[in-house]
């Protein structure tokens, strides 16, 4: 899969793109992440991308000709579907992000300052994601997480110990509690049934955690569980 992100500080995905699990998929060819500075595009002759917003207002606007000549650039006449970043977008979850793991090649544009020229938006017409109802500084970090989840559901990324089917929000479930040596730590035991061998039992465990979990920290999302399972609220 091929990320193509545009943005004004590619610097700061350095250590992201060499690290961890990234970092080894990237080396491993398994997905690729093309940095486009959109300062590259500016024709000014200072390089100059961003200007005052018309009709007054504070901050300063990316203008729309460096970001939609890098956008053409990366095209080369092909279509690519295309992700602007912003916090008026469509709230990024795990079904959208798998979703998005389909495609093999996507553009993702990080606007910052107070935002882009809204021409940038009739000429690309990205789909609008935003990660959360908070407003960051950029879009890189978002990029960035929209990046790092969607990694994770493509073939080859995770190794089978660090599988995506059993976690978090897959059934609208919250993943179960989890252990690991030593077996008793300042008077906290490891549950028997864990260490019991009885596999059933365990796997029988574990959901009903995960549903008092689910009930108990996401209502909304246990109230989905239960709608997906045809069950009373
Ligand atoms: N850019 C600034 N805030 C953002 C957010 N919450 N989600 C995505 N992009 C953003």
């Amino acid at each position: 899969m091929i990320f193509n992100v545009m943005t004004l500080f590619p610097e700061s995905f350095n250590d992201f793109l060499s690290t961890s699990i990234i970092g080894r998929s990237i080396k491993n060819d398994i997905i690729k992440v093309n940095l486009y500075n959109i300062r590259d595009y500016s024709l000014d002759k200072n390089k100059r991308v961003d200007d005052y917003v018309y009709g007054g207002g504070k901050g300063m606007l990316i203008s729309v000709e460096p970001i939609y000549r890098c956008y053409k650039d990366i095209l080369k006449d092909r279509t690519i579907k295309t992700i602007y970043l912003t916090p008026k977008g469509s709230i990024l979850n795990n079904k959208r992000v798998k979703e998005l793991a389909s495609y093999n090649e996507l553009i993702i544009l990080c606007g910052h300052y107070e935002g882009i020229d809204e021409r940038v938006l009739d000429l690309i017409e990205p789909e609008e994601i935003s990660i959360g109802d908070f407003v960051l500084t950029g879009g890189e970090l978002a990029s960035m997480v929209l990046i790092d989840s969607v990694s994770r559901f493509i073939d080859g990324v995770l190794s089978n110990s660090e599988s995506s089917e059993i976690e978090s929000f897959n059934d609208d479930l919250l993943e179960y509690p989890q252990y690991t040596r030593p077996i008793e730590y300042m008077g906290l035991k490891v549950p028997d049934v864990l260490t019991s061998g009885n596999h059933q039992k365990i796997r029988d465990w574990r959901l009903q955690k995960s549903i008092e979990i689910t009930k108990e920290k996401r209502p909304d999302l246990y109230k989905k569980f239960l709608t997906n399972k045809n069950m009373e609220v």
